[in-house]
């Protein structure tokens, strides 16, 4: 069973917006798919790349649409998607490390980050988005 299933719940109401949190989610499941097969050592590494790799270039996003429409919140919630980066990046290093039950801990945190942040957070400017007319 997928470790996260999309539903409407998750709508920051801004079609790319969504399409790169189910992107996330998406990654998020390969994540605990590949753990779940025992896949383990041989495409984990890649996955946990991409994952990061993804996160990063969606934050990017993310910021840049806000930037564009003067967002008032922009920079507390540009905080919160650099401590996401930063803890991300030191489960990622104790994965390298030898420590493989950081891929699992990473799948969990995520999760547990990327519901919160999506419904809170995200969902705030959401509706300011959608005021200001933005696709
Ligand atoms: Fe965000």
């Amino acid at each position: 069973m997928a470790l996260m299933e999309w539903n409407d719940s998750y709508s920051v109401k801004n079609a790319a917006m969504d399409k790169q949190h189910k992107g996330l989610f998406d990654l998020i499941n390969k994540l605990h798919a590949a753990m779940g097969q025992g896949k383990g050592k041989d495409t984990l590494p890649e996955i946990f790349d991409d994952l990061v790799r993804y996160t990063q270039t969606h934050f990017t996003a993310e910021e840049t649409i806000l930037q564009k429409y003067n967002y008032p919140d922009l920079a507390a919630h540009k905080r919160q998607h650099a401590d996401l980066i930063r803890q991300v990046s030191e489960l990622q290093k104790q994965y390298q490390a030898g420590d493989f039950s950081a891929s699992m801990k990473t799948g969990e945190f995520l999760k547990k980050w990327l519901i919160e942040h999506i419904q809170g957070t995200d969902q705030k400017y959401g509706s300011f988005l959608h005021q200001k007319g933005a696709l």
